[in-house]
């Protein structure tokens, strides 16, 4: 997470307040945001002196987001860009949405703004861990976005987690597949190892206190180290002891390597498939 800062983050209109929004929200919400909007139906609070509406058609009037956050399903955004042009035209669009490209996007909103107006839309890629400040959000910007707010969007990104940004926007699309869903290939290694435990004889409640402690304690091993990966795994595995046996059945060709590898293409064709 950033380091804690003096100045609130800028008000924030968020769209969509579901697993990633709300994700993201919370992280705002604990490094201090300005009053900020969310439009989502099935958030039940938000502390103030942010307001909660039901629809984008339930928007305050008098209200001027710094950044307009889209984050609700790729399907669901057609709703939203008839509301949401006319602040787009002060305010930059930061989209999260899988697949939806900024050409798209920014095609969809224009049609409902001035002629000559351009909306700038910056595209990202964050994940759920967000929640507790240690997100991996990747961005692409168009050429046509500013400094200032590629800072801004960087600055919100930021308070949730690291940031990198892309210069090329196909390649969100591999990121969609390593950051945008590896939680879920990481939580399914916690959900393995518990079920491992439980089928070599243990109690279930301890299968699962040992599965989730030792895939979150070496991620944070790994993050606090910095070391390389693949030394702290060498670190494990004495010669010939019982980490090496596991690993030369997890590490043959036709385990592991080809196994992620597949998985990571077929997450990326997916992201593509989204996005035309
Ligand atoms: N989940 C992840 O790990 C992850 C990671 C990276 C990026 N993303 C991206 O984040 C976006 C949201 O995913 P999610 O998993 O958070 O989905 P989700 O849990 O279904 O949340 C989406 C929320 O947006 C609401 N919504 C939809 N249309 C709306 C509208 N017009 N106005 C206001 N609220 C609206 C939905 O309400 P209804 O159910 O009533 O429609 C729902 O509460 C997706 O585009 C996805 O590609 C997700």
């Amino acid at each position: 997470m950033a380091d804690a800062q003096a100045t609130p983050l800028p008000s924030i209109l968020l769209i969509g307040c579901g697993k990633m929004g709300g994700a993201m929200l919370e992280g705002w919400l604990a490094e201090g945001l300005a009053p900020s909007v969310v439009v989502d139906r099935h958030r039940d609070t938000l502390p103030a002196p942010h307001r909660l509406v039901r629809d984008v058609a339930d928007l305050p009037a008098d209200f001027r987001p710094a950044l307009i956050v889209l984050a609700m399903k790729p399907q669901k955004v057609a709703a939203a860009i008839a509301a949401v042009a006319p602040l787009a035209t002060h305010a930059p669009v930061l989209s999260v949405l899988a697949g939806r490209t900024v050409g798209g996007l920014t095609d969809a909103l224009r049609a409902h703004m001035p002629p000559g107006a351009h909306p700038v839309i910056i595209r990202s890629m964050p994940n759920t861990p967000a929640a507790v400040g240690e997100g991996m959000t990747v961005s692409y910007a168009p050429p046509c976005a500013s400094a200032a707010q590629r800072a801004l969007c960087d600055r919100v990104l930021s308070a949730v987690g690291q940031t990198a940004w892309v210069t090329h926007e196909d390649d969100i699309n591999v990121v969609t597949a390593i950051s945008g869903s590896g939680p879920a290939y990481v939580f399914l290694l916690a959900e393995l190892l518990e079920q491992a435990g439980i089928e070599g004889g243990l109690p279930p409640a301890l299968a699962r206190q040992i599965a989730r402690q030792t895939v979150s304690g070496a991620g944070v091993l790994m993050q606090r180290s910095g070391i390389d990966a693949d030394e702290l795994r060498r670190n494990v595995t004495s010669p010939g002891g019982t980490t090496q046996q596991a690993l030369s059945v997890l590490m043959a060709p036709d385990a592991w390597p080809a196994t992620l590898h597949a998985a990571v293409r077929a997450a990326t064709e997916r992201a593509h498939e989204l996005a035309s």
